[in-house]
């Protein structure tokens, strides 16, 4: 069978050095790539083999199976309103699109259009997270700490927008839908209180930190078991004060024995490769595996426009100004 054909919306960072790698590993043709800097679509066509488009109009004129969308945010929701209506399934890189209501613009038309739309909150399949969420599928109520310092940003409100939406999108998958209790600004950093089904969250976010210097940390705690993930890699898993990740694990976890986990990145194992791990691979793994079968890809436009919603409520409860 002839592997699909994907277009790629926005040649940038995060296309070239993420995704192209992990489509490529997913036995995904990188056919035809789109992006208005002449340069950028020039380098990817060269060492991807795509057909470089300066705009998508023209590459609409070709045949493709589904789109990567990677351009900037304020250009997501209507690049991704044009791949719907012309009904190519997309993946889009979070988050998704300039702000709730283009989020909700595009929601509606992938709705009414019924267009596969899955947006990249790849925190959902890094195994990390994955094993925590199992350990405590069982447990409720929870008590979950997301905190992470990322920066610099343009503003406050982008970042809040661009990085706060991850931290967002993270406490949605532990507890379900959430309801802001309340916001804190320190000038620094904002934290939020909110409620879930599944229990309750403290968000911490920080533009002050540094993509160069790691600075995440999710705490999850129930009555008997506590999970702690630091920096997406190292998961410890304690029940009633005895650390037991061995119990806890899913099936594509390793079996190292031991009660803490961190990758052995001597050994060339997929499970040791960043992509896997960071939850890249899996994510579109997960959308290509819908597209085939006919299925709702998850996350989608309803938790993209949710966690920017949460987002923009936190905002304007601190007075968030860009
Ligand atoms: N999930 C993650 O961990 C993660 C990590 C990095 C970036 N991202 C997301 O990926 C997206 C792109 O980020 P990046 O770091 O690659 O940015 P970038 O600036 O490096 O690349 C964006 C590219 O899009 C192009 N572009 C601009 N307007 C366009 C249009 N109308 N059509 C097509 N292309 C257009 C730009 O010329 C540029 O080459 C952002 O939404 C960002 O939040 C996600």
């Amino acid at each position: 069978m002839a592997p699909p054909q994907a277009l790629v919306v926005g040649c940038g960072v995060h296309a070239t050095t993420v995704l192209v790698p992990c489509l490529q590993y997913a036995g995904v043709r990188v056919a035809g790539a789109v992006d208005p800097d002449g340069a950028a679509v020039a380098a990817f066509a060269a060492t991807t083999g795509a057909r470089p488009y300066p705009d998508l109009a023209g590459a609409l004129a070709d045949r493709y199976d589904l789109a990567v969308v990677a351009a900037p945010p304020h250009e997501q929701g209507r690049i991704v309103r044009t791949l719907i209506e012309r009904s190519l399934p997309v993946f889009c890189e979070k988050p998704g699109g300039a702000d709730a209501a283009d989020l909700a613009r595009t929601l509606a038309l992938a709705t009414d259009c019924g267009v596969p739309v899955q947006v990249g909150f790849m925190r959902r399949y890094a195994p990390p997270f994955r094993v925590a969420r199992h350990a405590v599928r069982r447990e409720r109520p929870l008590v979950l700490q997301v905190a992470l310092a990322a920066g610099p940003a343009p503003d406050r409100l982008y970042h809040a927008r661009d990085v706060g939406v991850h931290v967002v999108d993270l406490a949605r998958y532990f507890l379900g839908e959430l309801a802001l209790v309340s916001a804190v600004d320190s000038g620094g950093g904002w934290q939020c209180l909110v409620q879930g089904a599944g229990g309750t969250g403290a968000l911490c976010l920080s533009d002050q930190g540094s993509w160069g210097v790691a600075s995440e940390r999710v705490w999850i705690s129930a009555p008997g078991v506590t999970v702690t993930v630091d920096d997406y890699l190292t998961v410890r898993v304690s029940r009633a004060g005895r650390l037991v990740l061995d119990d806890d694990r899913p099936a594509r976890f390793p079996d190292t024995g031991s009660q803490l986990w961190t990758p052995n990145f001597t050994s060339p194992r997929l499970l040791n490769n960043s992509l896997y791990l960071q939850g890249y691979l899996g994510e579109l793994d997960a959308f290509l595996r819908c597209l085939a079968v006919g299925g709702r890809p998850t996350p989608g436009l309803v938790d993209a426009h949710a966690a920017m919603s949460l987002v923009e409520t936190v905002a304007k409860a601190i007075d968030l100004e860009p």
